[in-house]
């Protein structure tokens, strides 16, 4: 059969469209003798009997090995070194109390990025000093709670923090420990990535301006100075930005030296994961490896020791493990031209119980995901599909193209692998929809991290509701 031209370049029509491709899919997918993905030991039919669609289901054992792989490659390339590092899981990528704790238990530490985030983590019982705190525009009364609490380290990113941090941390009666975050102009995503002298946008100090900076954050005695930070940006395949960063940030961090001790040096999150076949991230033990070499050749340049190190990934982490269950409603064959000439060619849509509520990234990245039929498998041949949600919105795409077994019917239950980064923690509740819950997989067992959002929930806010 003659490929479908509407598909993408990148997208290779598949031989078997049952096929679960391992380096997208959770370690525990596997199909059953009945053709059943079975997630964590298990089945897809009994999560959605017992907890509905759409439902974020997270392979527990995968998040941890995930965590402790990442962590183990980090300390072994950086012991090679002679030098330590910390782990920070992003908790942006996705965090409730169940996810810190595994966090912990793998031996991380906890980035947070407001208020709310620190409550979580909180709650959670990780320890404060375990926590690392950012953010471009953190309130006072946010600084204040993470100075009380005794928070491990605060990122600065303005001249502003420093005097706010200084000024709570005093008031505390404690020294604060700081990093200073600066853009080293090294901005990267997935396969390329750009140096410029200066970088247009709101994070962190310029890094020519960050030696006065320290010596304003060394000024105040309730500082404390670990060292620099940079994050170049997500979802980046390969070491050749990280190691372009830490050459830029060792040459200031060798400057910093000369007024005082700077034992650190945090090189931010950003390691990529294969959302498609098509994607080929960097194995992590090889991108620990690389980027510790880079380091290492930075830190030989300007004859400096390599300072303890910090990364903070979080899709890495959390994202390969994730999958979102849905149910098919509707299906249409709509008839589209695809050159100037008016030849024509069919696409698929195939529309679910969610959408862009439950994963926004591909309506505000474009970001492709990949599909498979999840409670059966057929022989039917490979049909391009596009999955569409249910908001009242044409932009509201889960998976832009993939292939599906031309019979995929109504009723159908649906898995999209790699949903477990910034699919819950950027949901809305767009047409009132409620958010999904998140299940926790693990040795045949299943349980509720988060619980999903009931229409007494959605109508809980409406003020207009409430009585005298
Ligand atoms: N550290 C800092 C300072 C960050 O800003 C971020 C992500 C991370 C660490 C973790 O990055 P990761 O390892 O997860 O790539 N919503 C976007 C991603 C935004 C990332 C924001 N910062 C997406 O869905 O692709």
């Amino acid at each position: 059969m003659a490929r479908n031209p509407l598909a993408p370049d990148w997208l290779a029509e598949p031989v078997d469209p049952n096929a679960l491709d391992p380096a997208v899919w959770p370690a525990s997918a596997a199909r059953d003798a009945d053709g059943l993905l079975q997630l964590g030991g298990v089945d897809v039919r009994a999560l959605q009997e017992r907890f509905g669609t759409p439902l974020y289901v997270v392979d527990e054992d995968d998040a941890r090995a995930r965590a402790r792989t990442l962590r183990e490659a980090f300390e072994r390339e950086a012991a090679a070194r002679g030098t330590s590092v910390a782990v920070y899981y992003a908790g942006k990528a996705f965090l409730s109390t169940e996810v810190a704790r595994w966090m912990t238990a793998e031996g991380l530490r906890i980035d947070i990025c407001s208020g709310g985030e620190l409550a979580v983590a909180l709650a959670a019982g990780t320890d404060p000093a375990q926590l690392g705190f950012h953010g471009n525009n953190k309130s006072v009364a946010e600084i204040e709670r993470a100075v009380g609490v005794g928070i491990g380290a605060i990122v600065l990113d303005s001249l502003t923090e420093i005097d706010r941090v200084a000024a709570a941390a005093e008031r505390a009666g404690r020294v604060q420990s700081v990093r200073l975050r600066v853009n080293s102009g090294v901005h990267a995503h997935t396969h390329e990535y750009l140096a410029t002298a200066h970088e247009d946008q709101k994070f962190g100090l310029p890094l020519e301006d960050a030696a006065d900076a320290v010596a304003r954050i060394r000024s105040h005695a309730s500082l404390d100075f670990l060292g620099l930070h940079c994050h170049i940006g997500s979802q980046i395949f390969g070491s050749d930005g990280f190691a372009e960063s830490a050459a830029r940030l060792l040459a200031v961090h060798a400057r910093l030296l000369e007024g005082g001790p700077v034992p650190e040096l945090n090189l931010g999150g950003g390691f990529g994961i294969a959302y498609t076949s098509a994607d080929d991230p960097t194995p992590i033990e090889q991108l620990a490896a690389d980027i510790l070499a880079g380091v290492q050749a930075a830190a030989d340049l300007h004859g400096v020791r390599i300072p303890k190190l910090a990364f903070e990934p979080g899709r890495a982490i959390i994202g390969g493990a994730g999958i979102t269950l849905y149910e098919v409603g509707t299906i249409k064959d709509v008839v589209v031209a695809w050159n100037d000439e008016g030849e024509t060619a069919v696409r698929r849509y195939v529309s679910v119980d969610g959408g862009m509520s439950d994963n926004a990234r591909p309506s505000l990245y474009g970001a492709d995901y990949t599909v498979r039929i999840a409670d059966r498998v057929s022989d039917a041949p490979p049909a391009l599909v596009r999955i569409a949600g249910k908001h009242c919105e044409s932009g509201d795409i889960v998976v832009n193209a993939d292939y599906l077994p031309a019979d995929v019917s109504d009723g159908d239950l649906l898995a999209v692998p790699a949903t477990g980064a910034y699919c819950w923690s950027l949901a809305s509740n767009y047409n009132y929809l409620g958010r999904p819950a998140v299940v926790a997989v693990s040795g045949g067992a299943a349980r509720v991290i988060v619980r999903g959002e009931t229409e007494h929930d959605l109508l809980s806010r409406d003020a207009g509701l409430d009585t005298e």
